[in-house]
C-alpha cells in the first residue's frame, strides 16, 4: 500500500513537473513565433512603459483622451502601461473600464499583443478604492510568520486582479543600511535573512502555482540592487557597497525571491560605487541574468534612462543613456511620460549602435511574461469572479496580520493591559486620522487622501472610543507633527488631570521616496514636547509609535510607562491596537531593526566586536562613547505571558564539512495567558579572516502556546548557514567553533 502511495506521489510530481517544462517549451515556441513575425517598431514599443496618466483627457481626469490612447499603442506600439488614474484609487468597476478601453485599442493593432498593466500594490491593492489594506512591509516583517504573509500577498493578488491588473511592483526588497531612509518602512527591516523568507513568502502568495490564474499575479522585486543603503540616509543618494557585502547581504534577498519564481525585478534608482545601477552591465547582465540565471523581465524605475543623463551625468544626451542602459540589460523602459525612448531605441538599433539581438532577447523576455499571465486569453476581470473582495473574510486576514505585527518594546509594572474601566486621555499628533495609520502608497501616492478613502475605517481615537465608549475617552491633538503649539498641548495637560492614564500616539506624516526625506533622525520637537510635558503629570502613558522608520525617543523614553510599535499597520490597524492595549489580543511582533537610541549609533544587531568597547579597551582618563547600547534590538517583542526556554539540543558538536546539525529547544508558556512567540536562531563564527558578526539570525519559527503548554521546536542547519562571502567574492566556511544561540540558551559546535 505505501509503496503504491510512494508511486502515485512520485508519478504525481512527476506529471506536475513534466506539464510545467511541457508549458514553458510550449509558451517559448509561441514567443519565438511572435517575436519572428514584430518589426523593430513593434519590438521597441513592447519593451516601453507609459503611465496612464498621459492618456487622459485634461477636461475630464480618471478618463481617456481616445486620440492618445490610440496614439500610444497603435503608432507608439506600447506594451506597457503603469499607475494610477487621477485624482488615484478607481474602484473595482472603474478599473475594469479603464482596462477595457486598452484591451479594446491593442487588439486593434496587427498582432493584437496586449498590454501588461502594472501597479504599486504593495499593502493590499492599495490603488483600488475599497480593497484590504494590510500593514506595510515592515509591520509584515515583524509578524515573523511567513504563513500570514503569504495568506496576505494572495488576497493583495486576488483584489488586484478584482481590479483587472496582473502585475505588482511588490515585494520591496530593499536592505536599508541607514534606518533614516525615506522607504525604510517599504522593506522588510535590516535583516538579510529575515528579509528572503518574507520574499519567498509575498513572491508565493502572489504568484500562486499558476501565475496566470484569475487570482494571481506577476511579482516585480525591487529595487536592484543597494537602493536601500545610500549613506546619508536620504532617497536617491549614492550607496558605496563593496561587491563582498553586496554578495554576503543584498544579493542573497534576490536569489531566494528568484528561486521562489519572482517573473520580474525593477532596478535601483541609486548609484553603487559610483554606477548608476541603470547603467551597470555588471550588476544587471554579469550577475542577476547570467549568473542568478534570472529569465524575467528587468524594468527601469521611474525616469531612470532619462535621469542617467539628467541627473546621473553619465550620460550625454538622452539616447546615449537609452543605449547605455540597453546595453548593461535593462529589458523595458518605465520612461513613462514620452515617447523618446522608443525613438531614441529604434534609431539606435537602425545604426548598429544596438544589437537586434540585445532587442530580442529584451522583448522575449516581455512576451513570455504575458503568455505566462495568461493575457493573450484573458480578457478584463468578470467582477462575478471576486465576491471576496474588500470582504470581511479579507478585513479578518489584515487584522490578524496587523495583530501579531504590532510590538510591545517597553511594559514597566506591568501597565498594560489597560483596564476598560478607567478614563484615559487619548492624545497626540498621529490618534486621529487614517493616513498615518496606512503611509504612502494608500490610495495616492504620498497616501495624502486614506482619511477620504478609508472613512469607515477606525482612527486610533475611534477604535478606542469603540472598545470602551466615548464617554470613557477624553481626547485633543496635544500637538502637530511639525509646529509647535504650546496652547495645544497646555490643553492636553489639562485633560490629563482628569484621566487615570495617558495614551500618546506620536510618529509620521504620510510619505514615500523623496518627499519623505528628514535631515534629523529625532521625532519632531513639537511631539517631543508634548511628550515631556505630560511626564510631569506623575501619570502612566503608553506611548504608541505610528511611524515608517524608528524615529529617537531617547529624549524622553524613560518617561514612557509602556512603549508599542504600531509601524504602518494599515486600515485595520487601529482596532488590532487597541486589542492588544486591553488585552484582547496578546502582542507577538518582534522589531525587525535595532531602533536606535542616539544619531551617531546606528549599529545593526549583526554588528561587528569593533563597534562596541571590548574588554581593557576602557582606560580611567578618558570617557568612551564606544558603545552599543540600542534603545531596543532587533528581535525585541514583549508579550503579557512569559516565555521560558530549556533544554537547548543539538545532535552533533562536532561536524564535517558536508554535514547538517539538528537543533532543538523546548519552548514553555509559563505564563497565565495563551500567546505567540517567534522563537530565533542565532549563530556566531566565533574566528574568521573576515571579522565575524557578532551573532547573525539563521532560522525562526513561530509557534502558539497555552499557558502551561510546552512545544518542541526543531531547526536543521547546513553548511551555508556557516558561510560568508570572503576576499575572493566566494561563499566558503572556515574550520572552528561556532555558537549556536535560542533566547539565552547557547551551546557550541566544532567545524573539523
Ligand atoms: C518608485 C517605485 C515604483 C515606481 C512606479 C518609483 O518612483 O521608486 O517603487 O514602483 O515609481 O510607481
Amino acid at each position: 500500500m505505501k509503496n503504491t502511495i510512494l508511486l502515485l506521489f512520485t508519478f504525481s510530481i512527476c506529471s506536475v513537473t513534466w506539464s510545467q517544462g511541457n508549458k514553458k517549451s510550449e509558451i517559448d515556441a509561441k514567443v519565438s513565433e511572435l517575436l519572428s513575425k514584430m518589426t523593430l517598431e513593434e519590438k521597441v514599443g513592447q519593451m516601453t512603459q507609459i503611465t496612464v496618466t498621459i492618456f487622459e483627457d485634461p477636461k475630464k481626469p480618471g478618463y481617456f483622451d481616445p486620440a492618445k490612447l490610440k496614439q500610444g499603442i497603435q503608432d507608439y506600439h506600447i506594451g506597457s502601461i503603469l499607475n494610477v488614474p487621477n485624482p488615484g484609487a478607481p474602484t473595482i468597476q472603474r478599473w475594469q473600464e479603464t482596462l477595457t478601453a486598452i484591451i479594446n485599442e491593442a487588439n486593434k493593432t496587427r498582432l493584437k499583443i496586449p498590454v501588461l498593466y502594472g501597479i504599486d500594490a504593495i499593502h493590499g491593492a492599495s490603488y483600488t478604492a475599497g480593497a484590504t489594506l494590510f500593514p506595510q512591509q515592515i509591520g509584515l516583517a515583524a509578524t515573523f510568520n511567513t504563513d500570514l504573509v503569504k495568506r496576505g500577498a494572495e488576497i493583495s493578488a486576488y483584489e488586484t486582479r478584482a481590479s483587472s491588473i496582473p502585475w505588482v511592483f511588490s515585494p520591496d526588497l530593499d536592505f536599508p543600511r541607514n534606518p533614516a531612509w525615506s522607504r525604510m518602512w517599504e522593506s522588510f527591516g535590516e535583516d538579510a535573512y529575515l528579509s528572503s523568507k518574507m520574499a519567498v513568502a509575498l513572491v508565493d502568495g502572489f504568484e500562486g502555482k499558476n501565475v496566470g490564474s484569475k487570482y494571481s499575479v506577476a511579482s516585480c522585486m525591487k529595487h536592484y540592487i543597494g537602493y536601500g543603503s545610500t549613506y546619508t540616509g536620504k532617497d536617491r543618494t549614492p550607496s558605496i557597497i563593496p561587491e563582498r557585502l553586496l554578495r554576503q547581504y543584498d544579493l542573497t534577498i534576490y536569489e531566494a525571491a528568484i528561486k521562489a519564481g519572482a517573473k520580474s525585478v525593477m532596478v535601483s534608482s541609486g548609484e553603487i560605487n559610483g554606477t548608476p545601477v541603470h547603467a551597470s552591465k555588471h550588476l544587471i547582465t554579469d550577475i542577476l541574468k547570467n549568473e542568478l540565471g534570472f529569465t524575467g523581465v528587468v524594468v527601469t524605475d521611474w525616469k531612470d534612462i532619462i535621469y542617467l543623463h539628467t541627473r546621473h551625468k553619465v550620460a550625454e544626451t538622452k539616447r546615449d543613456a537609452v543605449r547605455i542602459a540597453i546595453m548593461a540589460g535593462i529589458d523595458m523602459s518605465m520612461v513613462p511620460e514620452e515617447f523618446s525612448f522608443y525613438t531614441d531605441l529604434v534609431d539606435l538599433v537602425q545604426k548598429g549602435e544596438v544589437p537586434m539581438s540585445r532587442i530580442d532577447d529584451a522583448v522575449a523576455r516581455i512576451l513570455r511574461m504575458k503568455f505566462e499571465l495568461d493575457l493573450f486569453q484573458n480578457t478584463v476581470a468578470n467582477l462575478k469572479d471576486y465576491p471576496k473582495f474588500g470582504s470581511a473574510e479579507h478585513i479578518q486576514e489584515a487584522y490578524k496580520t496587523a495583530a501579531e505585527s504590532i510590538t510591545l518594546l517597553k511594559n514597566n509594572n506591568a501597565v498594560l493591559p489597560l483596564n476598560k474601566n478607567e478614563k484615559i486621555l487619548v492624545t497626540g499628533a498621529t490618534a486621529n486620522s487614517m493616513k498615518y495609520l496606512n503611509g504612502g502608497w494608500s490610495y495616492t501616492w504620498q497616501g495624502d487622501k486614506s482619511d477620504t478613502y478609508a472613512a469607515d475605517k477606525f482612527t486610533i481615537l475611534e477604535a478606542f472610543q469603540n472598545k470602551i465608549g466615548k464617554e470613557n475617552i477624553l481626547y485633543t491633538p496635544g500637538a502637530d507633527l511639525e509646529i509647535e503649539n504650546e496652547a495645544e498641548i497646555q490643553k492636553a495637560v489639562d485633560l490629563a488631570k482628569n484621566a487615570s492614564k495617558i495614551v500618546l500616539c506620536l510618529g509620521e506624516k504620510n510619505y514615500t521616496e523623496t518627499p519623505g526625506d528628514i535631515s534629523n533622525l529625532f521625532m519632531s520637537s513639537s511631539q517631543i514636547k508634548l511628550a515631556l510635558a505630560l511626564s510631569k503629570l506623575n501619570k502612566p502613558i503608553i506611548l504608541v509609535l505610528n511611524e515608517g522608520r524608528p524615529r529617537l525617543i531617547s529624549d524622553f523614553e524613560d518617561k514612557m510607562n509602556a512603549v508599542i510599535q504600531c509601524y504602518l499597520p494599515g486600515n485595520e490597524g487601529a482596532r488590532a491596537l487597541v486589542d492588544i492595549i486591553y488585552g484582547d489580543v496578546n502582542p507577538s511582533g518582534r522589531l525587525p531593526y535595532n531602533y536606535p537610541r542616539y544619531p551617531n549609533s546606528l549599529e545593526k544587531y549583526n554588528r561587528k566586536y569593533t563597534e562596541s568597547i571590548s574588554e581593557g579597551e576602557q582606560n580611567d582618563d578618558a570617557k568612551y562613547e564606544k558603545s552599543y547600547l540600542p534603545q531596543y534590538e532587533f528581535g525585541t517583542g514583549l508579550s503579557y505571558t512569559t516565555f521560558t526556554y530549556s533544554n537547548l539540543k543539538i545532535d552533533k558538536s562536532e561536524i564535517n564539512s558536508n554535514d547538517e546539525i539538528n537543533v532543538s529547544v523546548e519552548v514553555t508558556n509559563s505564563g497565565k495567558k495563551a500567546g505567540k512567540e517567534s522563537i530565533l536562531l542565532y549563530l556566531s563564527d566565533n574566528f574568521a579572516s573576515i571579522t565575524p558578526e557578532f551573532k547573525t539570525l539563521k532560522r525562526f519559527e513561530k509557534i502558539s502556546l497555552e499557558p502551561n503548554e510546552t512545544k518542541t521546536v526543531k531547526f536543521t542547519l547546513n553548511q551555508k548557514d556557516l558561510q560568508f562571502v570572503n576576499e575572493d567574492l566566494k561563499w566558503i566556511s572556515e574550520k572552528g567553533t561556532f555558537t549556536l544561540q535560542i533566547s539565552n540558551l547557547k551551546k557550541d559546535f566544532v567545524l573539523k
